[in-house]
């Protein structure tokens, strides 16, 4: 290439021009380099987690494997270990899908969380019932839920390395929820499980999981839970604080409050279903009960196109927060898991309301990182060492 100038000047220009594109090409390259994952980032704090469904598991789509294995280093299972998932008959266990979840989290070295084995929803009628439809006794149940715990745990051990034992155990005031194993084996329900698990797993972490520990009645119902549980025994690992959150509420301090009270009870405190709702609250719902389900209604669905910029950044901040006060509380926390990759997976597309377009989660429908992804990363530990 043959380059005549006509002037000093035009040939200086050029140079500065060419040192400038060179200089900022440089500089994203090493910005790209610097630029670490989610796991990556939080390495040495807690553990990066997301909750996956078969379509993630199986492999079908390669894009959402290599997202999933570059960022998270530890899975939860959406639905495939429910009851109604994994036993849906009385003599039919279904193992295929958690089979393939258990491989999966093995293969790309995760730590695989079991999610759940007892609970009110999810949980087919015939569990509390006999072959007529008449409610089991005290002893059968405990002898079903025996064999159910034995045998799904039995199958993962070792592999499957924390189970959520009990799930959303507390009603909203604090009392245990009235729920088919209450009613008919008693308060002693909760202990029977643990004890269970841990007879099928001794090496396996226990964990106690619940939604709005933020509200005081709540809150005080599982501690107290936790602490009867200890006093019978059983190692409590951690106790999970779903987080399912909106952009305003609950405020920081009540997390702040979360963590600290819980810690006090010798227990990790996860973050175990992390999600913010943007979407606006149909009329009367309150809280992740999981039962309660509306018709879509007009407002419940202003975002079908886009988020718009403002909300983004409220969305970006609002992660900031909550990331940079569960850095504070390093020393309680092991994990941090988000209820879903993408934005598209998110069971807040069809909770409370169906059919809407929501944008809870730190990935787009695409898989590109939001600000809100950029604005957690700017936090982490060693992403500041790197610097
Ligand atoms: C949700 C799943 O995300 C949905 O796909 C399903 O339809 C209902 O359950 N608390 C829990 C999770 O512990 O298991 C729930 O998951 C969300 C609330």
């Amino acid at each position: 290439m043959n380059l005549r100038f006509t002037s000093y000047t035009e040939a200086r220009e050029l140079g500065l021009l060419c040192s400038l594109v060179f200089g900022a090409l440089l500089f994203s390259i090493s910005a790209a380099c610097a630029q670490l994952t989610l796991k990556e980032a939080f390495a040495n704090t807690f553990r990066i987690g997301a909750a996956l469904n078969p379509s993630q598991f199986s492999e079908e789509n390669a894009e959402a494997v290599a997202l999933i294995k570059s960022q998270f280093n530890s899975i939860t299972p959406e639905n495939i270990l429910k009851w109604e998932a994994v036993h849906p008959k009385p003599d039919t266990f279904d193992f295929g899908p958690a089979d393939s979840y258990v491989a999966f989290g093995e293969k790309y070295k995760m730590f695989i969380i079991g999610h759940t084995l007892v609970w009110h929803n999810q949980t087919p009628k015939w569990v509390f019932e006999d072959a007529q439809g008449t409610p089991l006794t005290r002893d059968a149940l405990l002898e079903r839920l025996h064999d159910h715990i034995s045998k799904i745990v039995g199958r993962y051990k070792g592999k499957i390395r924390g189970w959520d034992v009990v799930n959303e155990a507390v009603d909203d005031n604090g009392n245990l929820r009235r729920s088919g194993w209450l009613r008919i084996i008693g308060e002693d329900y909760l202990v029977k499980a643990y004890e269970f698990a841990h007879e099928a797993d001794p090496h396996v972490e226990l964990y106690y999981n619940d939604y709005e520990l933020e509200k005081e009645a709540k809150r005080k119902g599982v501690i107290a839970l936790v602490k009867k549980l200890q006093a019978a025994g059983i190692q409590i690992a951690a106790v999970g604080n779903q987080a399912h959150y909106k952009l305003e509420s609950p405020k920081l301090e009540q997390t702040d409050t979360v963590i600290t009270e819980l810690s006090k009870l010798g227990v990790k405190v996860n973050i175990t279903e992390l999600d913010i709702n943007v979407l606006p609250a149909p009329g009367q719902f309150s809280g992740a009960e999981v039962s309660q389900l509306f018709e879509p209604a007009k407002g419940l669905d202003p975002y079908p196109n886009g988020l718009p910029d403002e909300i983004q950044q409220k969305l970006a901040k609002r992660y900031a927060d909550l990331f940079s006060l569960f850095l504070k509380h390093r020393s309680s926390i092991t994990r941090v898991t988000f209820w879903g990759v993408t934005d598209g997976d998110s069971w807040l597309n069809y909770f409370p309301v169906r059919g809407r377009t929501n944008y809870p989660l730190l990935f787009d429908r695409k898989g590109k990182p939001k600000p809100a992804y950029d604005a957690v990363i700017r936090l982490a530990p060693q992403q500041n060492q790197s610097k």
